[in-house]
């Protein structure tokens, strides 16, 4: 039972896997034997976290610097990561952009003027960049009929944001909603998801979304306040509380599963 959740030997990509998420999902994937292609806009500050640096330093991680929206870079990326790594068989669509509760108020302002360039730039990574990678990483594994695709989505794909959790931000004087396009983009994740299922089902390439409502990073305490009293579970979830899902759906362990949406949301749909 214990080795159906083992990735030894299999190649993994994580993207965005120099965010929260990203590492937490780097490491575990390691920790179950994968090796694991992060790929990042980001230039990586070590110590950041101890365990994904052991993992870089033997080689079970390496980072490549590139762009999700940008498909030249990409392809780029796919070559390179099977010469130093092999052929990838996992790929984690987790990079995304969102507006949390620090951000600056013009992009956050109400819908009737919310900037097309913030939708653009929504739309380019959520979107577009999910799209990119499933083709150029997901079309190599449907080449070699065999592999398992993560997207990244959010509880904000299934229901509306609740606007009421901001209202302590525009007492204050603030005009902050929380924006349609994370919500939009989020929800088209999980119309791709149903299509390259059923698309990729006879190429053995099983996909899924992981839908996670909010993951607590030190957000400020009138937001935790509010959300909180909303959440059945009453707490944000920890960073490291989306790792047991990601094995299970990047493993054998979820064979018989694609095309489905993995909820951890501690109860926020559920009410
Ligand atoms: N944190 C939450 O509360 C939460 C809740 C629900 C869903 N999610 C989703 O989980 C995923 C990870 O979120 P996170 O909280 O770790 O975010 P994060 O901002 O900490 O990490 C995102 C990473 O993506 C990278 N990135 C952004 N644009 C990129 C691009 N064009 N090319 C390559 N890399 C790019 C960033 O540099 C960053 O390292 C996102 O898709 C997010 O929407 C997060």
């Amino acid at each position: 039972m214990k080795d159906l959740f083992r990735l030894d030997n299999r190649v993994a990509i994580v993207t965005g896997g120099l965010g929260q998420l990203g590492l937490q999902f780097s490491v575990s994937l390691c920790d179950y034997g994968a090796r694991v292609a992060v790929i990042d806009i980001l230039e990586y500050k070590k110590d950041n976290n101890n365990e994904f640096d052991n993992y870089l330093k033997n080689g079970s991680i390496k980072i490549y610097n590139a762009d999700i929206t940008k498909r030249a870079q990409i392809e780029e990326m796919l070559e390179d990561i099977k010469k130093d790594l092999g052929i990838p068989s996992i790929l984690i669509n987790n990079a995304g952009i969102d507006s949390p509760p620090g951000t600056d108020a013009e992009e956050n302002g109400p819908f009737e003027n919310y900037p097309e360039e913030s939708l653009d730039k929504v739309i380019d990574v959520n979107l577009k960049g999910v799209f990119i990678c499933s083709q150029v990483f997901g079309g190599e594994m449907a080449k070699n009929n065999y592999g398992s695709i993560i997207n990244i989505a959010s509880v904000y794909g299934i229901i509306s944001p609740n606007q009421d959790i901001y209202e302590y931000k525009r007492k204050n004087g603030q005009l902050w909603y929380k924006p349609a396009s994370y919500a939009v983009t989020k929800s088209a994740i999980l119309n791709l998801t149903r299509y390259l299922a059923t698309y990729w089902a006879k190429k053995n390439v099983r996909v899924n979304t992981l839908s996670p409502a909010g993951i607590f990073n030190n957000q400020d305490k009138e937001f935790l306040d509010e959300y909180r009293k909303r959440m059945p579970l009453g707490r944000m979830a920890r960073e490291d509380e989306m790792n047991g899902a990601i094995i299970f759906l990047a493993s054998d362990a979820s064979s018989y599963m694609t095309g489905s949406n993995l909820i951890l949301d501690g109860g926020w749909t559920a009410w």
